[in-house]
């Protein structure tokens, strides 16, 4: 079973990005920490960041037929994107939306996700653990 990380905007930036917010961790750490616990799963996790929409559109279409689920990240185009939502209905691929911050007690703006009503799972407000969570609820559930 092959799973997908993928995240968005500024997430290359974590580590020095407003950490008392999104931690000390760098997204290669966070990275290096999922590819352990997909060893510990039993699944292949296949990592990916980038800033521009287009690009994350895709590389969820480019998903299709690879990889059986797909933990997103897609920072502030959660709360923008159409382009992405449609990327995933299209593909039908389960995916399970994180963050790391608890964006339910942040501005109103980040309060509206296009994509948590098509998602198999939200994880938010644990920090780079939301990611290990979202990875593991992920695979229970695509295991059944
Ligand atoms: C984020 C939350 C988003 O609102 C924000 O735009 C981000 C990071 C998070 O992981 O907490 O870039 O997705």
């Amino acid at each position: 079973m092959r799973i997908l990380v993928l995240s968005g905007p500024n997430l290359q930036l974590l580590g020095t990005r407003e950490p008392q917010r999104y931690g000390s961790l760098t997204l290669d750490a966070i990275h290096a920490r999922l590819q352990a616990l997909g060893l510990e799963l039993a699944v292949d996790v296949d990592v990916g960041q980038s800033n521009h929409e287009g690009v994350l559109v895709d590389r969820i279409a480019a998903a299709s037929g690879v990889y059986a689920g797909i933990v997103l990240n897609a920072g502030a185009y959660t709360h923008t994107s159409i382009a992405l939502r449609d990327a995933l209905l299209a593909v039908a691929i389960p995916f399970v939306e994180v963050h790391l911050s608890n964006v339910a007690a942040r501005e109103s703006f980040r309060q509206h996700s296009y994509l948590s009503d098509i998602a198999a799972g939200v994880v938010f407000g644990f920090g780079a653990e939301s990611y290990s969570i979202g990875l593991r609820g992920l695979v229970e559930k695509l295991k059944g």
